[in-house]
């Protein structure tokens, strides 16, 4: 049987590898860690990720090796982009050693990173030179009050500029920002935000605040529309769409009239995306999602410590790939949706 999502995929229906719903495995995004040092409310907020939460200990942790043998596998199945995430990726040791690596996999396209930005400006250059391409820094306000209210870490606004600017000197281009926009929270920092990055070679991204895990409390009505946020900057300055780069590319692109650049709004909520997603997930234990809303991962540090052959483990990913029938932001609204999800700290944005 043809499935809803598989019409109108072309021959990429028919191809080998592709999942249930006909859409290839492209990219990986590989969590390093499931700690951060900040707290954010939309994420790991403190009542839950305090003093006393376990978070996985060092022995759980699949090392730079593992990792890399994982991706290995994964790109000779077709995988093109690694995307470095976690928790916070900077707070792993050496993480530089780990792009060095990844980098030696013939294959890959593109190592990028997404990161709080708050230890990158010592790294940055090392990073670049190790073989990362381009990095995605996450800040939701030039408001200091506001940006720490969201941390709550008590974090400053210079320092994660300092970040920003130290990945553009060292040609980690171009730079995205990714801004989570909350109702109530931080919408006033919109236009301030679309302002301070217009011309500047660095490409906004407005994020809809999502409903991933099951610990921030997540209310539809905290969510901003991403056709808000347009309609905010566009009265300010007009907008036009852009196409996008590739098949299931996750931001909407918009460019300024006037020439002063381009940014992108994810719409998870309420322009879902998932009949383009072909994003496979690799949490820093070993686990494979297949959803940014999944409910369990599929064990792989098991078999690869037990010592399973690369081609056991390609075996493994194909036969949970094509069975991948996963698109919850489409189902959100149904009865059907999953009431237990992994956190985003776990497996990365
Ligand atoms: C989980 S973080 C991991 C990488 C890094 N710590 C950072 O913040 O950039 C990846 C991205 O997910 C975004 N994010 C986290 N929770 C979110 C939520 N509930 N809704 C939308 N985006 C979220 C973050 O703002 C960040 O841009
Ligand atoms: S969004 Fe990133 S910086 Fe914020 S708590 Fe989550 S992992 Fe940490």
């Amino acid at each position: 049987m043809v499935s809803v999502l598989a019409q109108g995929h072309g021959p990429e229906v028919a191809a080998n590898g592709n999942d249930s719903l006909g859409r290839p495995l492209r990219d990986l995004r590989i969590s390093v860690t499931d700690r951060c040092n900040f707290r954010c409310v939309y994420c790991m907020p403190k009542e839950v990720f305090g003093r006393d939460f376990q978070f996985l200990a060092r022995a759980e942790l699949l090392t730079f090796e593992e990792i890399t043998r994982l991706a290995r596998v994964f790109v000779a199945l077709g995988v093109e982009k690694l995307r470095i995430t976690g928790g916070e990726p900077l707070v792993r040791r050496d993480l530089e050693r780990l792009v060095a690596l990844l980098a030696g996999i013939e294959g890959v396209r593109e190592i990028a990173m997404t990161t709080n930005g708050a230890l990158l400006a010592p790294k940055a250059q090392a990073l670049k030179d190790a073989g990362l391409g381009r990095v995605t820094v996450s800040l939701d306000s030039l408001d200091d009050e506001v940006f720490q209210a969201m941390n709550d870490v008590g974090f400053p606004v210079a320092r994660v500029l300092e970040g920003i600017a130290a990945a553009a000197a060292a040609g980690l281009t171009p730079v995205k920002v990714n801004m989570v926009v909350k109702r109530g929270v931080n919408e006033g920092s919109v236009l301030s935000m679309a302002r301070f990055f217009r011309g500047s070679g660095h490409i906004l991204r407005l994020i809809e605040y999502m409903d991933v895990g099951t610990t921030n409390g997540w209310r539809l009505d905290e969510v901003v529309p991403a056709a808000e946020i347009i309609h905010i900057i566009g009265g300010e300055w007009p907008l036009e769409p852009v196409d996008p780069n590739y098949r299931g590319e996750v931001a909407s692109r918009y460019r300024y009239r006037d020439g002063a650049g381009e940014l992108g709004v994810i719409a998870s909520v309420t322009q879902p995306y998932c009949r383009n997603c072909t994003r496979a997930r690799l949490s820093v234990d070993g686990e494979l999602y297949t959803c940014l809303f999944a409910s369990r991962g599929h064990d792989l540090r098991g078999p690869l410590r037990a010592g399973a052959t690369d081609e056991q483990i390609a075996a493994r990913l194909r036969s949970i790939w094509s069975g991948r029938d996963d698109r919850y932001s489409e189902l959100r609204t149904a009865a059907t949706v999953p009431s237990e999800k992994v956190e985003m700290s776990h497996i990365g944005g």
